[in-house]
């Protein structure tokens, strides 16, 4: 049971999420609009239908062949149109909502990559896609549908409310003695629903994060010979999910079976009702068959109306899972201007990096990884950052690329009199090789255009060249039209590295940031690659992480991190890097 306070939360956040429906809805009004203008066209043709039918019966009993012409051809037409308008109303419900699942699709895609880096990690890749999929599509129909039907159910209602008062009051309270029934079994269903839509979203998205995730280490699995333990954890998460699955449906079943029963026992009352008043003369025959259907619309219409708050319910519950994703803070973008100075700047001058007092905690840590960090890097100078692992290393990398900021203190990027703090902004000053390579599928030049689109064949033999990686690549058949499977599957880590650093170098940024990005090479690889990334025709900076102490050598300064501090290599020294 909830408490009122939960139940007032719960209403809050319903309103909420109907308010982001509602700023959808108006912003595909035309379609909506359309929609409504045909379901009401196809609400008319029914009611049309059957009016055309009782004095097509009348006709007949009265032997009156004008009229039963007459309306022979009124009800075979409006019958035939009734099927085209319904045609056109689907079809233009999938334009519609079709168009509204792509577009939604993409703007919460836009959220998820421009969001704060470390507020996206927080989600499972496999969760985020269930709601990019399983939720848009739901808030999509819904969208599209929710006004149309609420408008065209309603029209229909009245119609035939109206119909109905019109021959015969009676007759309308007997059609409508199931509202109470209905408006309670919709109270009690809303709940329900909203439970399970909730947990079936939610186990849909574990299937989804424990399969993508068994997929992306297929490799490990199999290694491990953890093929069966694998497969019967998928089952028993699939049967986890079947369980819920036929849990909602035997709450469907029983909920449409509720309804049909009062539907049947209204449809009954109304037929014995039109019987007596046919048998007593006071409706002709024509009347009472316009009854039979008007009163079964009646019910229908009713019915329809009661079920879209359980509708509203599920979308509102799909929408609030969206809105976790939209409403994460964006990545500042507000220094793009500082940024351009800097690197315009920097093209000469080269750029130096200031890290001051920088103190920062993961949100899902108690203590700091790096606690009044310290140090900087002199335009040109190649600096290495040293130490045990798990000391905060990487994350200071994160903080020059602005994935991550600072709690305290700041990281300044600086070009002759121009700076900017590190952030997304000033990513376009960075160049970065991370610690284990992310290749994308598609070519080697594809990939290595990633970093400088208009980069020419010569730039890219160039780049290749400096990283060591023209040799193995001339050498395949496609050379650097090879295509890449998926993360570069079908080539080595150190070939990945290597490739990783040519479209480093390529995109010609003026810091360049390495991430233990030798740690795949042989030694005499390795200095050929430095070798490489060193010879630089325009001012670079670089800050490297590294265990391996030769390249220690061609570094101008070493950093040793270690327990959240940054010192010099000599402060830090005896010990080893
Ligand atoms: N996204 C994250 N969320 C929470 N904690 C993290 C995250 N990334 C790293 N950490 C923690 O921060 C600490 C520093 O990690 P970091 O990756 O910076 O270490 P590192 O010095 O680069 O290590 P290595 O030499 O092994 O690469 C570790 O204790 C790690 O567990
Ligand atoms: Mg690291």
């Amino acid at each position: 049971m909830k408490t009122p306070g939960e139940y007032a939360t719960l209403l809050k956040s319903m309103k909420r999420e109907w308010l982001w429906l509602w700023h959808y809805m108006l912003r595909y009004r035309l379609g909506i609009l359309v929609y409504i203008v045909i379901g009401l066209a196809g609400t008319a043709m029914s009611l049309g239908t059957g009016l055309a039918a009782k004095f097509l019966i009348d006709a007949v009993v009265s032997h009156n062949s004008g009229v039963l012409i007459k309306s022979a051809v009124l009800a075979v037409s409006l019958s035939l149109l009734s099927i085209a308008v319904s045609a056109a109303s689907q079809r233009i419900a999938s334009i519609v909502s079709t168009r509204i699942a792509s577009e939604v699709r993409a703007e919460i895609y836009d959220h998820i990559i421009t969001a704060r880096w470390e507020d996206v990690c927080k989600f499972h890749s496999g969760e985020l896609l269930n709601r990019l999929e399983g939720d848009v599509s739901t808030v999509s129909g819904y969208i599209i549908s929710f006004i149309p039907n609420a408008v065209t159910r309603l029209t229909m209602f009245v119609g035939c409310l109206a119909i109905v008062l019109y021959y015969d009051v009676t007759m309308a309270a007997i059609a409508l003695i199931s509202a109470p029934f209905l408006l309670l079994l919709s109270r009690f269903s809303a709940k329900m629903i909203r439970k399970y839509s909730l947990q079936s979203r939610e186990i849909n998205g574990r299937v989804l994060s424990y399969s993508e995730e068994s997929i992306q280490n297929l490799q490990t699995i199999k290694a491990f010979d953890l093929t069966d333990r694998y497969s019967a954890q998928l089952r028993t998460l699939l049967s986890e999910h079947r369980r819920l699955r036929l849990a909602h449906d035997r709450f469907s079943l029983t909920l449409s079976a509720c309804m049909s029963v009062i539907g049947l026992i209204v449809g009954n009352l109304c037929y014995a009702w039109s019987v007596f008043r046919l048998w007593t003369g006071r409706i002709s025959l024509g009347t009472m068959t316009l009854f039979l259907q008007i009163t079964g619309y009646l019910s229908s219409s009713f019915s329809a109306l009661v079920s879209l708050a359980p509708t509203a319910i599920t979308a509102a519950t799909a929408a609030g899972r969206i809105m976790e994703i939209t409403e994460l803070p964006r990545e500042d973008d507000t220094l793009c201007e500082a940024a351009g100075a800097v690197l315009a700047a920097a093209r000469t001058s080269g750029i130096a990096v200031e890290a001051h007092g920088v103190r920062y905690t993961y949100h899902d840590a108690n203590t700091p990884v790096l606690d009044g960090v310290s140090f900087c890097a002199s335009p040109g100078e190649t600096v290495a950052l040293v130490g045990p692992s798990g000391e905060g290393k990487t994350t200071i990398l994160r903080m020059l690329l602005g994935l991550i900021s600072p709690n305290e203190g700041t990281i300044l990027l600086r070009a002759g009199d121009a700076e900017v703090s590190a952030s997304a902004a000033a990513r376009r000053l960075c160049a970065y090789v991370p610690q284990s390579s992310a290749m994308f599928s598609g070519t080697v030049a594809e990939n290595l255009r990633i970093a400088a689109p208009t980069a020419s064949d010569a730039d890219l033999e160039r780049a290749l060249r400096d990283a060591d990686a023209w040799e193995f690549l001339s050498t395949l058949p496609d050379g650097i039209h090879t295509r890449m499977g998926e993360r570069g599957y079908n080539f080595s880590e150190g070939q990945l590295q290597r490739l990783s650093i040519a479209r480093a170098l390529l995109c010609r940024a003026p810091l360049l940031i390495l991430d233990e990005a030798t740690s795949a090479l042989d030694t005499a690889t390795e200095s050929r690659v430095l070798a490489g990334i060193m010879r630089t025709d325009f001012p670079r900076t670089c800050i490297l992480t590294t265990h391996r102490p030769a390249i220690l050598a061609c570094c101008d300064k070493v950093y040793r991190v270690e327990d959240g501090h940054v010192r010099t290599a000599e402060a830090a020294q005896p010990q080893e890097p």
